[in-house]
């Protein structure tokens, strides 16, 4: 699929103020700094286009961007960074969980992992709870030029064997890097897929 525009629309701290849920969207969560606005800038090719910091906790709202004037990529804040506040920090943050529970035109939640992580504990709690709430999900391995490829292939096997404790299946697996490009073309045919449902 290629994208032919990208446009900023809002940034909001309430989900109830986001757009009207009228065109389906695309969310991307994960641990602040694992490179969810980086990710956005990749896949619309617009450098800058999602604020990035190497400091953790830049992103702080519910951001919309309308992709190719049909649906939406959604940056949102990261969870478990220690220096927010205790109340921002509880449960994976109430913007998060209001966004993930109220979104009605949500049509799939990337959840963002460091590749170069063993499996941490917010993150699989997390999906646990993502995946209770019957909300689709894909795993989005990031950074991934970080390592050599076994290495990859070891915290990737790791990552899918300890979900395989609690759940039958684990979701779809999609590995990038936004710092060589890497993921771009599978990110997008498996958001084209999805358009199709
Ligand atoms: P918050 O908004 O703070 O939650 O962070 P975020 O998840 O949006 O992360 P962001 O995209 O701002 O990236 C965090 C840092 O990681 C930045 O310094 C990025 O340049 C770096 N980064 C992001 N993606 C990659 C990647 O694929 N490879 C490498 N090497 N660095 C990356
Ligand atoms: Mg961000």
């Amino acid at each position: 699929m290629k994208i032919t525009a990208a446009e900023f629309i809002s940034s909001y701290a309430d989900v109830r103020k986001c757009p009207e849920p009228n065109k389906p969207e695309f969310a991307f969560i994960g641990r602040s700094n694992v490179g969810k606005s980086s990710v956005i800038n990749m896949l619309t090719q617009t450098k800058g286009l999602a604020k990035t910091s190497a400091k953790p906790g830049k992103t702080q709202t519910i951001n919309h961007f309308l992709i190719n004037e049909a649906w939406y990529l959604v940056d949102l804040p990261g969870y478990g960074y220690a220096s927010v506040s205790k109340t921002t920090r509880e449960g994976f943050g109430q913007m998060i969980e209001d966004y993930v529970l109220k979104r009605e035109n949500l049509s799939c939640i990337f959840i963002l992992i460091d590749s170069r992580l063993e499996p941490q504990k917010n993150d699989l709690s997390f999906i646990n709870w993502v995946g209770s709430q019957g909300v689709p999900m894909a795993l989005l391995f990031t950074k991934s030029d970080k390592l050599k490829p076994n290495e990859l292939q070891r915290n990737v096997s790791l990552f899918k064997k300890t979900l395989l404790e609690d759940w039958d299946e684990v979701p779809p697996v999609l590995i990038t890097s936004s710092e060589k490009k890497i993921g771009r073309d599978e990110v997008l045919t498996f958001i084209e897929e999805a358009l199709k449902v």
